[in-house]
């Protein structure tokens, strides 16, 4: 969780879209959901967050809690795809991190993150009726070794292997500033995806990336377990990182340095979808190719076909006056 107000297991998800209900398919989520919300259905779930101090209670602010209980969505993992968040989904993903982190993320917080070079995000969504919902975010930003950090950076967790050293490369880590999945869709491995495809863009953007590192308010269980379970290991604490309604609470600084195998098997994927991509490519020139070619022999054959066809017509003509002038010699 940032500070700063201002799987594998996915196919365990066994969702299929049961509703025989129509939605309005307006342009944008909250009339959508808003529609539904007048539905007599309506039951406000327990929503829960580990990010929360015991004493807060977390709200509902989505939506999106409603259109699950009236339209008993069923998904399957092929129905949650990943793609960069943009100015669009800022609405939810306000309310969303509502729910999740009891410090307000605004409006100008979430344009700021998706403009900044520095910054990647990736949503979760499903399609129904042909509109986006969003289910789970993730934000990583890209630190420099010897950028001048105000906070803490844990470079010291990584080691450079010993030509990176020679060169004199500097260190880079990605922070992990904000993650989280809509509470009725948890523990599936959305987030465990989440953090696959990240790494994705995270190596497709630097190829140099050394690790990635976040902080955790020290009771958010759930989420320690998380990242226990993805490979990240404690490193440091910091006493009052988070200042929550006056109270101060430690945060626990979780890294995750990439080793060369990691490293390998991301540039891996990366090459491979560059590969298929090129082959994609290939393979559509070779078709043009193929009907250019095929086209060109057509338009040959009927031409010559055409040609055949007034040589044929000129020598019965021939012959016809030859037959003509034998007539006559006769
Ligand atoms: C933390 C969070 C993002 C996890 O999302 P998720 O989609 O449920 O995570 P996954 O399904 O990929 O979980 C993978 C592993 O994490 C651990 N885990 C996740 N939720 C857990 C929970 N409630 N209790 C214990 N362990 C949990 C488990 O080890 C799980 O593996 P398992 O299913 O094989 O037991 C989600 O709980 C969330 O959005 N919380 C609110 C926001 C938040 O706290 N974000 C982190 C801020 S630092």
């Amino acid at each position: 969780m940032n500070n700063e107000s201002n799987k594998n297991n996915i196919d365990k998800i066994t969702i299929s879209l049961n509703s025989e209900n129509t939605i309005n398919t307006n342009s944008n989520i909250n009339n959508n959901i808003n529609n539904n919300n007048n539905n007599n259905n309506n039951k406000q779930i327990k929503l829960t967050s580990g990010s929360f101090p015991k004493f807060k209670t977390v709200k509902q602010y989505s939506n999106i809690h409603n259109f699950f209980n009236n339209y008993n969505l069923k998904l399957k993992p092929t129905d949650i795809f990943f793609k960069s968040l943009d100015i669009t989904n800022i609405p939810e993903l306000i309310n969303l991190h509502k729910e999740w982190f009891p410090i307000f993320y605004g409006p100008l917080f979430f344009t700021d993150l998706l403009e900044k070079e520095n910054i990647i995000s990736l949503g979760a969504f499903f399609s129904y009726n042909n509109f986006e919902y969003l289910i789970g975010s993730i934000f990583v930003e890209f630190k420099i070794e010897g950028d001048g950090e105000r906070n803490y950076v844990p470079y010291e967790a990584i080691n450079l292997p010993t030509t990176d050293k020679l060169l004199c490369r500097k260190k880079e880590l990605g922070y992990l500033m904000l993650i989280g999945v809509v509470e009725e869709l948890r523990k599936l491995g959305i987030a465990t995806k989440l953090l696959e495809e990240i790494y994705t863009k995270i190596f497709i953007k630097k190829p140099n990336c050394d690790g990635i590192f976040l902080h955790v308010i020290e009771s958010n269980l759930p989420a320690i377990n998380f990242y226990t379970k993805n490979s990240f290991t404690k490193i440091h604490e910091m006493s009052n990182y988070y200042d929550i309604d006056d109270i101060n609470y430690k945060a626990i600084v979780f890294v995750f340095a990439f080793d060369d195998k990691f490293k390998r098997k991301y540039k891996c994927i990366i090459n491979k979808s560059k590969c298929s991509k090129f082959l994609e490519f290939a393979k559509l020139m070779i078709n043009l190719v193929f009907w250019s070619f095929k086209t060109i022999c057509i338009v040959c054959s009927i031409c010559c076909s055409n040609s055949n066809e007034t040589v044929e017509t000129n020598d019965t003509n021939n012959s016809n006056n030859y037959l003509e002038e034998l007539n006559i010699i006769i």
